[in-house]
């Protein structure tokens, strides 16, 4: 990596990287570590080359917060979004403006906090009857599992159908649709869509496969003429200003962004918690004695949450040191400031949560896992925007009330249920996509606990 410190407008540091491809290649190499060792390195505020595009890396908390919340109007998404919206089309994550504000303004009921800890028995009767199915002594890749169960749990509580039969095919149909968009993304010279290359077939056989599962879900509900209430009836009962509900295609984008959206980050949450969980017994026991004191032998649910601090915060400290979605990114469409310094409209920005989570200006031992530093005075002195696993601003995560209901209960329901140990020599390696994932699963064993 070669660093000059030469800036027009500003005093910023510039990371060049490499002739022509800057820094893609060790970005795609290594992206956790390149950008980790770009911001220790230069700073909180500097240029990155990432082969023809030119990014601003921002890491310091206050200026996250003048992009993501206070100068929000002056962004859109950044230039990795239109490669998800090849897949996704105009759904809450990836459109813009006055279209994404109505859309946004129609799902809120479905996440509204009444409305969230209705789901929780749905989200405890699915977490069980998946971990019941579990033997003692039997090797499972926990990747796979928490990815099934969080889709079932998606589609049951947002659009009132039982996936679980198809999750395996929607999982294949959307690693493909992920890898392909993500090989987009960090490709030096992307290729058109309508290149009939091995990955846009590949990408085009996929997405042909999701929207078979999605057209049809919506199918089923027009014949039915049943209103169960859910996301679905919302969206489709929706009318605008003259009158015109959604058509196939909007609840299509809408409902596969949800589905997608709503259960992969989830379901990595689950699964970086478990990993970390498997090597530190001592907080798995506490967990279980707080699950013990409060609850006796039964389950919780979503009225329990509040006196389960260490079950939340066990979630919490998992989302920080794992994040799911690791990286941010935005392009301003009119001129904005940081401080001292001004910028350009069109210039890109990049923000990476896996970054600021991990800073030791913020967190003591940083790279340690210890839930209980969000149960006292460290949580309290953070910065806003120190810890930020939902985003922020208007475009922050719909989810978030849904995902730390249902990641608590469902690791509730397991650690009651089994101890999980990781299968000696299994590689467990991050494998930054679209979010957080682990490049070989999590093969455990699992061992059902007696009582
Ligand atoms: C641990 C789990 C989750 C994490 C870490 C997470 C993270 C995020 C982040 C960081 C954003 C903002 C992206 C940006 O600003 O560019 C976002 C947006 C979004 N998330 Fe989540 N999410 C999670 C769970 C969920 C769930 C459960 C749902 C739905 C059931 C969901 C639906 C959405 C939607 C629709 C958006 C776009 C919101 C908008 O722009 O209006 N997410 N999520």
């Amino acid at each position: 990596m070669q660093g000059t410190v030469t800036a027009p407008t500003a005093p910023l540091p510039q990371v060049r990287g490499l002739p022509v491809v800057g820094l893609l290649p060790a970005f795609r190499r290594d992206p956790l570590g390149t950008l980790t060792e770009i911001v220790r390195r230069y700073g909180p505020l500097v240029w990155a080359r990432f082969g023809r595009v030119e990014f601003l890396l921002v890491h310091e908390p206050e200026y996250i917060e003048e992009v993501l919340v206070r100068q929000h109007r002056r962004f859109r998404k950044g230039p990795g979004f239109e490669a998800m919206r090849a897949a996704l089309g105009d759904g809450l994550l990836t459109s813009e403006g006055e279209f994404w504000l109505r859309q946004r303004r129609l799902a809120q009921p479905a996440f509204h906090r009444a409305q969230v800890a209705a789901y929780g028995e749905t989200m405890v009767a699915y977490a069980r009857r998946h971990v019941e199915a579990w033997q003692d002594g039997e090797t499972r890749d926990l990747a796979a599992e928490m990815m099934r169960l969080t889709l079932a749990i998606a589609a049951k509580t947002l659009f009132n159908v039982d996936i679980e039969a198809e999750a395996g095919r929607i999982g294949r149909a959307l690693d493909v649709a992920m890898a392909a968009f993500v090989a987009r993304t960090r490709s030096l010279l992307p290729l058109p869509d309508s290149l009939p290359t091995p990955t846009n077939l590949r990408f085009r056989r996929a997405l042909a496969d999701l929207d078979a599962v999605v057209y049809g879900i919506i199918a089923q509900r027009r014949a039915s003429a049943e209103d169960p209430g859910d996301l679905l009836s919302m969206l489709m009962q929706a009318r605008d200003e003259e009158g015109r509900g959604m058509t196939d295609r909007q609840l299509r984008d809408e409902t596969l962004t949800l589905l997608l959206a709503g259960h992969e980050t989830t379901a990595v949450a689950l699964t970086w918690t478990w990993y970390l969980l498997a090597q530190h017994p001592e907080v798995l026991r506490r967990l279980r004695a707080e699950l013990e004191e409060v609850l006796g032998d039964r389950d919780p649910g979503a009225e329990d949450l509040p006196r389960l601090p260490y079950t939340q915060a066990i979630v919490r400290e998992g989302l920080r040191l794992y994040p799911p979605a690791w990286v941010l990114s935005r392009q301003a469409v009119e001129p904005f400031e940081l401080g001292p310094h001004r910028f350009p409209a069109g210039t890109p920005v990049l923000i990476s949560q896996w970054v600021v989570h991990r800073d030791p200006r913020w967190y003591e031992e940083p790279e340690a896992f210890r839930p209980e530093r969000w149960l006292g005075d460290e949580a309290r002195r953070l910065p806003a925007f120190a810890y930020f696993p939902f985003g922020g601003g208007p475009r922050r995560c719909i989810g978030e009330g849904f995902a730390l209901q249902e990641a608590a209960l469902v690791l509730a329901v397991m650690a009651r249920r089994f101890d999980v140990e990781l299968l000696p020599g299994a590689r467990v390696e991050p494998e930054p996509q679209v979010t957080l994932r682990l490049r070989h699963g999590l093969p455990v064993r699992l061992r059902r606990r007696q009582g």
